[in-house]
């Protein structure tokens, strides 16, 4: 099963980006962890990043046409924009909204997510490790139930 991981604006500068919020790992390890994670799962894991708002709505234009799981890191996105929502609310295989820092403990405007209404789940505050559970609820969840 093809899983799309998209991450929104200034996550490609992760590990220099505030590290004392989102840690140390960097883009390239987190994308090279998850991809590796994803074989060990059956999983045929893809992980973008953009700055470009049209970007990500195409990715998950494509997601929503081949009915792709989706880990979703909308970034400042997740606060303010209403198309990256509405295009969310276009999938049909399940949405996990990633965040690395919990947003509940920190300004207020991070408190609110448009995004959240229409994610199948949310993880907040686990760092990397949010996006690699994530990727195994996914697993999980497409697993063949056996008795
Ligand atoms: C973030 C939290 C957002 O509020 C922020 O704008 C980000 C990253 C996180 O992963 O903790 O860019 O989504």
């Amino acid at each position: 099963m093809r899983v799309l991981v998209l991450n929104g604006p200034n996550l490609g500068r992760l590990g220099v980006r505030e590290p004392g919020v989102y840690g140390t790992t960097t883009y390239a390890q987190l994308a090279e962890r998850l991809v590796a994670l994803g074989g060990e799962l059956g999983l045929e894991v893809e992980v973008r990043q953009t700055d470009a708002e049209h970007e990500l709505l195409g990715w998950l234009h494509e997601a929503a046409d081949a009915a792709a799981p989706v880990v979703l890191n909308p970034a400042a996105w997740t606060h303010t924009s209403v198309a990256v929502r509405d295009a969310c609310a276009m999938l049909t295989a399940p949405l996990v909204e990633v965040h690395l820092s919990n947003v509940h403990a920190r300004e207020d405007f991070r408190r609110t997510s448009l995004v959240s209404p229409v994610a199948t789940g949310v993880v907040a505050g686990l760092g990397t490790s949010g996006y690699e559970l994530a990727l195994r609820h996914l697993a999980q969840a497409a697993a063949p139930v056996t008795g």
